[in-house]
């Protein structure tokens, strides 16, 4: 599968809201209890002024996902991988593993790190086939207002 990486601009947030609700918590594999809270355009707007990664993904005119990659100060961190229902399960996920790991190594970056939902089997499998490792659960991920959102750490040394 031909992908091509196009960079979200100001123009596109609310479709990239849109995009996020509809295939990161309507159409996922995660339950209500678990799913994340709806992305807010201030989350994408401090994104962009840490100069973070934000890309959608295309293949062959049409749009089937979008990745966010943050870079921190001990990590490549991975904020964000969605890909539309109908193109999952098509090696999408595992280019952008690679495209990390390339990043990493490209930029001498020594750790990469992201959060998964305890229910989320396919993300999961694909992380640990890519070598991330478990480091602990995180309770309440997303703070005191969205209780119970648990996420596991992952992370790989490059
Ligand atoms: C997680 C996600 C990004 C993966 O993207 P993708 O393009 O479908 O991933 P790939 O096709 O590269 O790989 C998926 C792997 O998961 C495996 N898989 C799929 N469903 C599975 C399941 N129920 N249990 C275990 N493994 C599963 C596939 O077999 C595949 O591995 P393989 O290619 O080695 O056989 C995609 O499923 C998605 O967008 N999910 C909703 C949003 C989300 O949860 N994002 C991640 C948040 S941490």
């Amino acid at each position: 599968m031909d992908l091509e990486f196009k960079k979200i601009s100001e123009a596109d947030y609310s479709q990239l809201i849109e995009f996020d609700t509809r295939y990161m918590i309507l159409e996922s594999p995660l339950t209500q209890d678990s799913a994340p809270p709806p992305l807010k355009i201030e989350e994408i707007v401090t994104a962009k002024n840490r100069r973070d990664d934000l890309f959608w993904i295309w293949s062959n005119e049409e749009l089937v996902g979008y990745y966010w990659l943050e870079y921190r100060e001990d990590c490549l961190f991975l904020s964000a991988i969605v890909v539309a229902s109908s193109f999952r399960n098509k090696k999408i996920g595992h280019t952008i593993m690679k495209l990390m790991d390339d990043i990493c190594d490209k930029r001498g970056i020594k750790k990469s790190a992201l959060a998964v939902s305890p229910d989320n089997h396919p993300a999961l499998f694909l992380y640990m086939k890519h070598g991330y490792e478990k480091k602990r659960l995180r309770e309440n991920y997303f703070g005191p207002s969205y209780p119970g959102k648990n996420r596991f750490w992952f992370e790989k040394l490059h």
